[in-house]
């Protein structure tokens, strides 16, 4: 446990720390944009730890409802009583509030977050007893959404969008850094494989991006494909394991243009 603690130490290298620090400060919440595994949870749970804050997560979806934000009524032996949820829970302990993929949310429950968040950091609890809950002077929120071309994922109504000033844009990282990262979670010295699955990732990121290709591997698939060479699996394999079997989900021709590639890279 220990250890995992330590490898999943974040790797700032686009300075998201002192960013978040001055926007910290500053008392004004902070918006995290990119597209999935570019760290954007790990650099918040990171941050969370430096400022010594107790940090309270909600992972948005369609099924999350204002319920889990606000809380629910319940009856034990026969009392009703409420039993709030992790957004007034956090705005009265003023720690540090989590909002993950903000943009999958149904519309009724991000007007209610839009309420808190406004300048006056206050909600009324109209679902139990009408009190207003005022946000403690030490309360943050961090959001994060996924680039509108993930499924699923909706624009941000244009005011919610404003009640976080403070945005940060997170890209997969250069080769280099990647490199880095990816060696944070491994024991074995693989260097010129590692940058060969590195540079694989990128090109079909690149593919990706551009429509050629359904799918772009996040950093966890880099981190996997490292993993599995300090399993001594195969450059080849692993590449193909991790990076290639996916696409068979989008048909033959797809998987077809993917191995061939790695083919080209990692030889037959
Ligand atoms: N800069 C970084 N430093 C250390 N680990 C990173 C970094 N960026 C990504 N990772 C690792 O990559 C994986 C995916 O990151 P995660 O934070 O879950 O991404 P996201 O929340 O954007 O989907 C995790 O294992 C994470 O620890
Ligand atoms: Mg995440």
């Amino acid at each position: 446990m220990e250890i995992n603690q330590y490898l999943s130490e974040y790797l700032d290298w686009n300075n998201s720390f002192k960013t978040l620090d001055k926007a910290y400060d500053a008392g004004l919440f902070v918006l995290i944009i990119g597209p999935k595994g570019t760290g954007k949870t790990s650099l918040v749970r990171d941050f969370a730890k430096r400022k010594n804050a107790n940090l309270e997560s909600i992972n948005f979806s369609l099924r999350t409802r204002e319920s889990h934000l606000i809380g629910t009524k319940t009856l034990t032996n026969g009392t009703v009583s409420f039993d709030e949820g992790l957004l007034i829970k956090s705005m009265r302990e003023g720690s540090m509030l989590y909002l993950d993929e903000i943009n999958s949310a149904e519309a009724d429950v991000l007007l209610r977050l839009d309420e808190a968040l406004d300048d006056r950091r206050q909600i009324v609890l109209k679902e139990s007893t009408g009190e207003v809950v005022q946000a403690k002077d030490s309360w943050f929120v961090i959001a994060t959404i996924n680039p509108l071309t993930h499924s699923g994922t909706k624009e941000l109504p244009p005011q919610l969008l404003s009640r976080f000033p403070v945005r940060i844009s997170l890209e997969y990282p250069p080769e280099n850094v990647e490199l880095e990262i990816v060696k944070k979670y491994i024991s074995g010295q693989h260097d010129s494989e590692l940058n060969q699955g590195i540079k694989l990732a990128n090109t079909l990121r690149q593919a990706a991006a551009v429509e050629e290709l359904f799918y772009a591997p996040s950093l966890r698939e880099t981190i996997a494909f490292g993993k599995l060479l300090d399993k001594n699996v195969p450059a080849k394999d692993a590449a193909m394991i991790v990076f290639g079997n996916v696409y068979t989900q989008w048909g033959n021709i797809e998987y077809q243009k993917v191995s061939d590639i790695i083919t080209s890279m990692f030889g037959r």
